[in-house]
């Protein structure tokens, strides 16, 4: 039999209702080697992603990915959270069990810089929630650098969600967003373009609803708060489940097509703070820095989320 080769990520993220389903595709896939969980305040203050990663991860039964804590407030401005959409708690609706280990001592950046400047540059970096932790590990050792094989990122699009121009991750930290993009490392962009297309159709629900595992019964209930918010928001009725598709890119990058990008990232615009410009006629005549996915198979991407739930 092949060993699969398993691709290394550390998932930083703010869970978060769509930030939970992304951990237990990353759990519940075989190809993908999840050496850690870093969390970020976001959807909600650090201390509550911080324990909702760790709750995920009793349900997903991943007592060896170690979780965390990352960054509470972003580099520069007051943090924001996004109770409208995910609750107080940043996962409000499913009823989870109780976490039975704490996070690690170490601090969420001081582990990513150490992990990657051990490793042999074959660890991806997948971010979903606002880019504070990775660029203070980018500003904490620049030699981390050229060791990370490609950063995944939720973020940003050519539209905004938490103000017309600009979507929430980004918003919440423009600045971190800015160090992250001008870096130079490779980045692989799943802005609002593409991830308004992973919605959760009424079809995929009923499929869900019959998964009867623990992920599988966790996900459906996720998905009902997030529908019942995601339509008296913003008038969507599918919720689409954004940072899910950072790690289905991982598991098979054929899952979306993409474009190579110049995008930069306003940090001082009165009205457009956090907005990504993406240059897709190369107006500036700058290099691309960013591989900006616009189109996703939605079946292939929710036949992975579905197998994963299975198996868990
Ligand atoms: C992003 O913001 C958060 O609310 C979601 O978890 C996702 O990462 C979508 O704009
Ligand atoms: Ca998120």
């Amino acid at each position: 039999m092949n060993d699969i080769i398993k691709r290394k990520i550390i998932l930083d993220c703010d869970p978060g209702h769509d930030d939970a389903i992304a951990i237990l595709l990353a759990a519940g896939n075989p190809s993908i080697d999840l050496l850690a969980i870093t969390t970020v305040g976001g959807n909600a203050g650090v201390t509550h992603t911080t324990r909702n990663a760790l709750q995920v991860c009793e349900v997903a039964n991943i007592p060896h990915v170690p979780v965390y804590r990352g960054c509470s407030d972003p580099l520069v401005r007051k943090g924001e959270t996004a109770a409208e959409i995910h609750g107080e708690s940043g996962m409000e609706g499913p009823v989870l069990p109780e976490p039975t280990r704490s996070a690690e001592k170490e601090h969420a950046v001081d582990y990513i810089v150490r992990t990657l400047l051990a490793s042999e540059g074959d660890i991806t970096l997948v971010a979903v929630g606002p880019l504070t932790n990775i660029a203070m590990a980018m500003r904490k050792d620049a030699a981390i650098l050229p060791k990370i094989k490609e950063i995944v990122i939720m973020g940003g699009g050519t539209f905004g969600n938490w103000t017309p121009a600009a979507e929430f991750n980004i918003y919440v930290d423009a600045e971190a967003a800015k160090v992250v993009f001008d870096s130079g490392v490779p980045i692989v962009m799943m802005g609002l373009d593409l991830t308004h297309q992973a919605s959760a159709t009424g079809e995929v629900a009923e499929q869900i609803a019959q998964i009867d595992t623990p992920a599988g019964r966790l996900v459906n209930d996720l998905l009902i708060f997030f529908r019942k918010t995601y339509q008296d928001m913003f008038d969507i009725a599918d919720p689409p489940v954004h940072d899910v598709c950072c790690i289905a890119y991982c598991i098979d990058p054929t899952v979306v097509e993409c474009k190579h990008y110049r995008v930069d990232i306003e940090t001082k615009g009165e009205l457009t703070y956090g907005m990504t410009l993406v240059d897709r006629h190369n107006v500036t005549g700058l290099a691309p820095n960013v591989q900006f996915a616009y189109k996703l198979d939605h079946s292939k991407f929710w036949g992975l989320v579905k197998d994963a739930l299975a198996a868990l």
